[in-house]
C-alpha cells in the first residue's frame, strides 16, 4: 500500500481491506453467538460508521434490525452541561437490546454524553460495538463491549473515516504520516 494524500496532509498504511475483513468477520461471529435469540437493534452513529455498519450488519447470521442516526451536541441555553440529541431516531428502544455501532472512540465524549439519552427509553440493554478505539486517547468513561483494532493516538482516515469530507472511501486505514502535525 502506498501512502495518500487527503487535503494537505500525507496518510501512511496503518490497517489492509484484508486485516479488515477477517476481523469485521470475527466481530460479527461474536456478536451473532452472543445476541442469539435477541433481534437487536443496531444503531449506526453517521457518518463515519457507515460501511462498517453494512459490513458488519450484511455478515450477522441472526434476526437483527439496523437503523442510522445522527448524534448533534449543542450547549444548553441555561444549563452548563451539554445537551446530545439524536436526529433520525424513530424507533420505541423499550425493551429492546440496542448496540450501538461507532467508527472510532477517540475522547469517548460523544458515547459518554449520548448513552445517557438512550438509557432514558429503557432499552433492555445497550453495547457498543466501535471499528477502532484510541485508548490513549479516551479520558470519558465508555464501556466497549466490542472493539474491532485498538489504534495509536493519530489521526486516521478510511473505511468510512474522513479528514474534512475526503478519505472516507479507501478499503485501508491509513493513520497520519510522522512529520505531519497531528491538529484533530
Ligand atoms: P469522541 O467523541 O472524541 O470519541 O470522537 C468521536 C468522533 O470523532 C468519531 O465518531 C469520529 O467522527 C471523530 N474522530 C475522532 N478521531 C478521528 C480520526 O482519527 N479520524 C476521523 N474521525 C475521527
Amino acid at each position: 500500500m502506498e501512502r495518500i494524500q487527503v487535503h494537505d496532509k500525507t496518510f501512511v498504511p496503518l490497517l489492509t481491506a484484508d486485516q479488515i475483513s477477517l476481523r469485521v468477520a470475527a466481530l460479527a461471529k461474536q456478536i451473532g453467538e452472543d445476541y442469539k435469540e435477541k433481534r437487536p437493534l443496531l444503531l449506526a452513529v453517521l457518518n463515519g460508521s457507515f460501511m462498517f455498519a453494512a459490513d458488519l450488519f450484511r455478515l450477522l447470521a441472526i434476526d437483527a434490525e439496523i437503523s442510522f442516526i445522527k448524534i448533534a451536541s449543542y450547549q444548553g441555553m441555561r444549563s452548563s452541561g451539554k445537551v446530545v440529541t439524536a436526529i433520525g431516531m424513530e424507533q420505541d428502544l423499550s425493551g429492546r437490546d440496542v448496540l450501538l455501532i461507532e467508527d472510532i472512540v477517540d475522547t469517548g465524549k460523544t458515547l459518554h454524553h449520548f448513552i445517557p439519552t438512550l438509557l432514558q427509553q429503557h432499552p433492555a440493554s445497550v453495547r457498543v460495538a466501535t471499528f477502532l478505539h484510541k485508548p490513549d486517547a479516551t479520558v470519558y468513561p465508555v464501556s466497549l463491549s466490542y472493539v474491532g483494532f485498538e489504534i495509536p493516538d493519530r489521526f486516521v482516515v478510511g473505511y468510512g473515516l474522513d479528514y474534512d469530507g475526503l478519505g472516507r472511501n479507501h478499503h485501508q486505514v491509513y493513520q497520519l504520516a510522522t512529520g505531519d502535525a497531528d491538529e484533530s
